[in-house]
């Protein structure tokens, strides 16, 4: 991409939709899951994102997502994320959907992504107790794995794990924002967690130009392929957005 000039398709005029995954936060030194750099070469997803890793090790768990937590806690937005806030911005009808949980994208005003699997600076009662989520934003935990400020239960991290649903009022939202853009925008992500992954099918079949965004192409369906690191396309696909 370097000193190459993008070419880009025709870009239709009408709402935009984007849906992110770990690539856009990769520049900023968040690893990925899969890809080269990827987070499972060492950790089985598995073992450890799932219910039942949490009933059978919550300390193990704890230990991966307060490991996580300090690594994300040292990373900053990058050009990607500023780019996609601009969007945001200055192009009305735009709307964000993350599958990101680390909280770059928030950090960059005026971008408010739907979050599609929860944030990694978020906790809730393991328990049920009826206690909501809360916050806790320190980038190591003082004690793990963290209990319930209410029961004294085992706290979890507030982020989706494989086969747990969704957040339905944000899958509400994303769906019906893919059902009805112009343009939907498809970076960073390897298209394989469900059912993220589905909106660009969404997009597709309700007649949205889509466009990839990846260094590396997927197997999505997608109209256009940009091939290169979200960092370096989007701030100029945004600019001939906006
Ligand atoms: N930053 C985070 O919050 C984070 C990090 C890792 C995984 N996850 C979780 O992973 C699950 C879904 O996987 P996913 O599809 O988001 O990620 P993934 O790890 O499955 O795939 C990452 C994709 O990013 C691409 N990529 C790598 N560098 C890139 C760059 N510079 N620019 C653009 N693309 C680049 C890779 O080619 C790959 O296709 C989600 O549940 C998500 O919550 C989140
Ligand atoms: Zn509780």
């Amino acid at each position: 991409m370097v000193g190459r000039e993008l070419r880009l398709p025709p870009l239709p005029a009408g709402p935009v939709a984007v849906l992110c995954g770990a690539g856009l936060a990769a520049a900023s030194g968040v690893p990925t899951f899969r890809g080269p750099a990827g987070l499972w070469r060492r950790h089985r997803p598995e073992e450890l994102a799932t219910p039942a890793a949490f009933a059978r090790d919550p300390r193990l768990v704890w230990e991966w997502y307060d490991w996580r937590r300090g690594l994300i806690a040292g990373c900053r937005p990058n050009a990607g994320h500023r780019a996609l806030a601009r969007l945001a911005g200055s192009r009305p009808g735009t709307t964000l959907i993350s599958q990101n949980v680390d909280g770059l994208q928030e950090r960059v005003p005026p971008a408010r992504p739907l979050l599609l699997h929860g944030s990694i600076w978020r906790l809730r009662c393991a328990g049920g107790c009826g206690r909501g989520e809360w916050e806790d934003r320190r980038p190591r935990l003082p004690e793990l794995p963290p209990r319930c400020p209410d029961c004294g239960g085992l706290a979890r991290p507030a982020v989706v794990w494989f086969g747990e649903g969704l957040p339905a009022g944000s899958w509400r939202r994303a769906a019906a924002a893919a059902s009805a853009c112009a343009l939907f925008l498809a970076v960073g992500t390897s298209a394989v967690v469900q059912p993220a992954a589905g909106l660009i099918d969404l997009a597709r079949s309700a007649g949205a130009v889509t466009i990839e965004v990846n260094p590396e192409p997927t197997a999505a369906a997608v109209d256009h392929r940009l091939v290169g690191p979200a960092e370096e396309i989007l701030p100029a696909l945004v600019a001939a957005l906006v």
